[in-house]
Order: C-alpha cells, then sequence, then structure tokens
C-alpha cells in the first residue's frame, strides 16, 4: 500500500517535470533595477531571481491563508504605503495575540546580512518561516498552509512555472524571499541630488539637515551609512538604563550586547514611525531630541551617542533632512502592491 503510494507519486513527479518542461522553455530571468549607486545584492545560487518565483512569493507575502484564522498576512504588518512597516507600537498578531517588537521596514531587505532587530535570522529564506510559525504572529504551520491550498490550480501552476515542484516549504520559503528582494527604495530627492547631480532637488534647510547628519558632530552618518542608510552594526544608543528587551544579547547571551539593535535604515522614515526597536517614539522630533541629550549613559552605550547642544534650527534642519529620504515611487509602486 505505502509502496503504491510512492510509486504514484514518483510517477506524479515525473509527469509534473514533463508537463512544466513542455510548458516552460527557460525561466524568465529578472533583471533587479539595483541604481549604480548601491552595491550589489547577494543572492543565493539556488534561488536566482526569476519573474515566476517572484510573482508567486507576491501571491503568498499577501495572503491571509498563512495565518491560523485566515485574518492576517505579511502584508497586514508590512503596509507598502508605510514602507513595509506599521503604525503600531507592537505589532498584533492572529487574535489580537501582542508581539514582541516593532515592525521594521522592507525597504532594501535584500542588502541585508542578517534580520530582525537583534540580527538572529541569517537568511530571508529562513525568516520567511518564522511569522508564520510564531505564535504571537501567524500562529501557524506550512504543512497547514499546504492543506489549505492543497486544490488550488493556480498556486500549483505558479509553483511549477516557479521552482518544478508542487507547493512546498521549499518553494514557498524561498518564493517569498524573491519577492522582498525587489523592494529596492532608491528614487528618494536625497537620491537625485547626492548621485543624479539635481542641485535643487533640496531645499537650503533640508541641505543644511543633510551636512549636520554627515557632521562629525552629530555622526549620525557613521551609523545610518549611505547609500542604504544602515552599516548593519548593533549599536546601544542609551534609551534605557535597564531594557526589558536585551536585543542582540538574546541571541549572543554576551552582557557586553545588552540593549544593542541593529542600525535601522533611516530610508523613508517619514513613513514609518513609530520609532526604535518597540516603537516608544512618535515622532522624528522625539528622535532627534534623543540623539541631543547623548542618551542615559548605559554602560554598553556607543561613544558616538553624545550631547550635541543643537539648537532648534538645527533639529528641525535635520528632521527636514530626513523626509528627503522619501521615496514615493517605491511607496506607490504596483509591482509589489497587494495584487488582490
Ligand atoms: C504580526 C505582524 C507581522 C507579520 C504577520 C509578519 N511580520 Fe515580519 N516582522 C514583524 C516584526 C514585529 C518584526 C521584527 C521582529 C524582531 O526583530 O524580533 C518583523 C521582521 C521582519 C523581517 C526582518 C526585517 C529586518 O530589518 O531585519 C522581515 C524580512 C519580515 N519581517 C518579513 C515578513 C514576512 C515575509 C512575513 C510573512 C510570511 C511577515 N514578515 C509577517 C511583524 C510581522
Ligand atoms: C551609534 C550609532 C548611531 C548613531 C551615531 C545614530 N544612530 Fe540613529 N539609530 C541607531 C540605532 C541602533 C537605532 C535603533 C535603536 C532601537 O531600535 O532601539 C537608531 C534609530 C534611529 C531612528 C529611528 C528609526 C526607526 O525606524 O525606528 C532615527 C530616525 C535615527 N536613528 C536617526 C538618527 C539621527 C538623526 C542621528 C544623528 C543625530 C542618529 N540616528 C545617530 C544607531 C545610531
Amino acid at each position: 500500500m505505502i509502496l503504491q503510494k510512492h510509486i504514484f507519486s514518483i510517477l506524479g513527479s515525473v509527469f509534473l517535470l514533463l508537463a512544466s518542461g513542455c510548458q516552460t522553455d527557460e525561466p524568465v530571468p529578472y533583471k533587479l533595477n539595483v541604481p549604480s549607486w548601491f552595491p550589489e545584492m547577494e543572492i543565493p545560487a539556488e534561488n536566482q531571481l526569476t519573474k515566476a518565483r517572484i510573482e508567486v512569493g507576491r501571491k503568498l507575502f499577501y495572503e491571509p491563508l498563512l495565518s491560523l484564522d485566515s485574518s492576517i498576512s505579511c502584508g497586514t504588518c508590512h503596509l507598502q504605503e508605510n514602507a513595509f512597516t506599521q503604525e503600531l507600537p507592537i505589532s498584533l498578531g492572529v487574535d489580537g495575540a501582542l508581539g514582541l517588537r516593532n515592525a521594521p521596514t522592507l525597504a532594501n531587505i535584500g542588502f541585508a546580512p542578517y534580520f530582525f532587530h537583534d540580527g538572529g535570522v541569517l537568511t530571508l529564506e529562513l525568516q520567511s518561516q518564522q511569522p508564520i510559525f510564531s505564535v504571537d504572529e501567524m500562529r501557524f504551520s506550512i504543512a497547514g498552509f499546504l492543506e489549505r491550498i492543497e486544490n488550488d490550480a493556480e498556486y500549483k501552476r505558479m509553483f511549477a512555472e516557479a521552482y518544478n515542484r508542487e507547493p512546498d516549504a521549499f518553494g514557498i520559503t524561498r518564493a517569498i524571499a524573491s519577492f522582498e528582494r525587489t523592494f529596492i527604495s532608491a528614487t528618494s530627492r536625497f537620491d537625485q541630488f547626492e548621485y543624479q547631480g539635481i542641485t535643487d532637488a533640496l531645499s537650503e534647510q533640508e541641505k543644511r539637515g543633510r551636512t549636520l547628519f554627515f557632521s562629525e558632530t552629530a555622526k549620525c552618518s557613521s551609523c545610518h551609512e549611505p547609500p542604504l542608510f544602515t552599516n548593519y552594526k548593533f549599536e546601544n544608543i542609551g534609551l534605557y538604563l535597564n531594557y526589558a528587551d536585551s536585543g542582540r544579547a538574546r541571541i549572543s547571551h554576551l552582557s557586553e550586547d545588552n540593549g544593542k539593535f541593529k542600525v535601522p535604515t533611516v530610508r523613508n522614515v517619514e513613513l514609518t514611525a513609530p520609532y526604535m526597536h518597540n516603537g516608544s517614539m512618535q515622532t522624528l522630533e522625539e528622535v532627534v531630541e534623543h540623539f541631543n541629550s547623548g542618551g542615559v549613559n548605559h554602560p554598553n552605550q556607543s561613544e558616538k551617542i553624545q550631547p550635541l547642544n543643537l539648537n532648534q534650527q538645527e533639529k528641525e534642519d535635520l528632521v527636514a533632512f530626513l523626509k528627503t529620504l522619501t521615496d514615493q515611487s517605491f511607496l506607490t509602486d504596483t509591482e509589489i502592491s497587494n495584487p488582490n
């Protein structure tokens, strides 16, 4: 009986291979639109981008059937209009379960060397299964999702085209990662000014803010390093003397990592409030005030965080500069929007 089943499934896969071999000639490779001033994106050899992979990844990213009660998708907590963040301090999962942290932006996520505020996950492929299983997020399983789509002809067709196989965990995690790699945000006014020679793309105030951001005094750019506006290091910026969330130390178990979090990009930061790993700050003015204060002097606090003594005008200039990193075309690009 069991043997029979195996033979049938082997025959089935052979048939599928042959069938898909007939329909699709060569996979259509996808050329990422990475601008010349960005680094190259490292993409795993076994998951090179194709149009078919990105398309099924997009469907999955916006798929509520991936959650226990079919109520939330990845796109519920990562909204395109908010640069793939959410306006809640801490995300809510199935049944309103309170998560641990603030949903980070997914803009340029394909360039990141590790994921989560504590860097605890090393590839996008691995990352994509975490929210599906997590009890305070989607609280479900890939096996459960596969049952739900068992008779779904469209998913079957899409997976055959993308990965030459039936829908399964292999394809699901790779497809979601492929879609996320297309989240490239590089057409802000800052990019026009800095890299495309459009000198009037920034106002006088924004240019003053830019000078401050890159200055030896404020040191913002030493952590929020262009063009991605992060150096991906883990830093303690002196928010608290006692961190409720130990950050990087959760992964490394080293006390010197207590209160350190991955430097977030500040691209599109105008639209990603609330701020910090726990969503504790509502406005950019508040964030700038924090850096101006020099932090609370936590023992692990970065030496770069020092009182800045900025005057009111300078603080406003800095905020005005941060808003030049908003990328309207990224926020409205229909290639990455919810297809449903
Ligand atoms: C309930 C809300 C919620 C859902 C649903 C959700 N996420 Fe997230 N996502 C978060 C939060 C919160 C974090 C930060 C977690 C942490 O740092 O510990 C995060 C982090 C991430 C990161 C890492 C970003 C970075 O800068 O390191 C990626 C990538 C990501 N999510 C993709 C997805 C994908 C893909 C899905 C669907 C399969 C998904 N998320 C579903 C809330 C959510
Ligand atoms: C020592 C490195 C470092 C320096 C210098 C630094 N930052 Fe940050 N910044 C961080 C880290 C780390 C976080 C995230 C902390 C957290 O999640 O708790 C952050 C968070 C932010 C955020 C919130 C982003 C978000 O999505 O939550 C903004 C805005 C910001 N910084 C702007 C600035 C500005 C402006 C300056 C200069 C005055 C500056 N930073 C200097 C490391 C730094």
